[in-house]
């Protein structure tokens, strides 16, 4: 079964065992905190409930994105042949296990998380995927993360952004040091985020990291007053509905990654989509992001017949070359 058929099986059978005005109140409560984007140092997440909450309403989108990622990054290295361990920074309850199951199996993972409430429910639900997790109830910045053995990826999804800066870079540092290869940071898809991972992008490089995703480039980000991010579209349950106060059968949810490589990594591409390509009547209009430190907005025709066929099936987010 589809992993995130099986994980959506598992929150419904969760579901079903607790009072909807509860969790609704606590899906509130946590939306509240996380709507204030400076969270810096403060504990969103510190009891059952909440961590319920987040399994309930954040945890299927997370796991989404982070499989989104994933395949952008699979795409140019072959996962299933480079990585055996990956050290998960922030794991909560556990939305990064459910993406890398889909492309490596049996490998060692390192889940770092703080909270007690988290960890139980990401034992709770992953305990048939093909991991080898090893569980550390700890602070990320403690001792004993920096003693555990390095790892062919170190990840952290939404945890950077309940730190404060000095913490942040702290952790930035850890992530390099742990890492035998790649770095990975997943943050919200808004402007404020996007601000604070242009600096971690900017740390990084100065460490001398590859960037290898999404940029086009290493240079400064030539969108001034503008920012990017990525999207995914989520189905939702008609619980999930309920709980939400929402309508529709899905929500699109915006997010924004970078992705480092202590390796080489020759990356044949020269144009990222930055925005939702519009369809129209013989033309495609896109924005891109180029590797001669540009941004475009331009328009494919018709009569430019092999770049019109790539443009029509270009989606936001993918990285590509036009025919010459
Ligand atoms: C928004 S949740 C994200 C969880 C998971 N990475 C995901 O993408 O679903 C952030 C998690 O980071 C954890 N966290 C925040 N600061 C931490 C720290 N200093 N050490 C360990 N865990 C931390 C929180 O307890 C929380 O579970």
């Amino acid at each position: 079964m589809d992993n995130f058929l099986y994980q959506a099986q598992l929150i419904e059978e969760i579901i079903s065992k607790q009072k909807l005005t509860k969790i609704k109140k606590d899906y509130t409560d946590i939306s509240l905190k996380y709507r204030k984007e400076d969270i810096n140092s403060v504990s969103v997440i510190s009891n059952n409930n909440q961590a319920l909450s987040y399994v309930i309403s954040r945890m299927p989108e997370t796991s989404v994105i982070i499989d989104d990622v994933l395949c952008k990054l699979n795409k140019i290295v072959n996962l299933k042949n480079k990585i055996t361990s990956v050290l998960d920074l922030g794991s909560g309850t556990g939305s990064a296990l459910w993406a890398l199951e889909n492309y490596v199996n049996n490998i060692d993972i390192y889940a770092v998380e703080k909270q007690e409430a988290m960890i139980k429910y990401s034992k709770e639900l992953s305990n048939k995927l093909n991991l080898n997790i090893n569980y550390l109830k700890e602070d990320v910045l403690s001792e004993k993360v920096k003693n555990l053995p390095k790892t062919d990826i170190v990840l952290e999804s939404f945890m950077l952004n309940e730190m404060n800066k000095t913490d942040r870079i702290k952790t930035l540092d850890l992530m390099i040091e742990k890492s035998k290869n790649y770095v990975v940071l997943i943050e919200p898809g808004t402007p404020i985020s996007y601000k604070k991972m242009m600096e971690d992008r900017q740390y990084l490089l100065s460490k001398n990291l590859n960037l290898i995703l999404p940029c086009t480039h290493s240079g400064i980000c030539p969108l001034k007053e503008d920012y990017c991010n990525f999207t995914v579209r989520i189905s939702r349950t008609k619980t999930l509905r309920q709980i939400k106060n929402g309508f529709l059968g899905y929500e699109d949810e915006k997010y924004f990654f970078l992705i480092f490589s202590k390796e080489d990594v020759s990356k044949d591409f020269n144009s990222v989509v930055i925005r939702k390509p519009i369809y129209r009547k013989s033309c495609v209009d896109l924005k891109l992001c180029n590797k001669d430190k540009t941004i475009k907005n331009i328009t494919i025709t018709k009569n430019n017949k092999k770049n019109y066929v790539i443009s029509k099936n270009l989606k936001h987010g993918d990285f590509f070359n036009f025919e010459n």
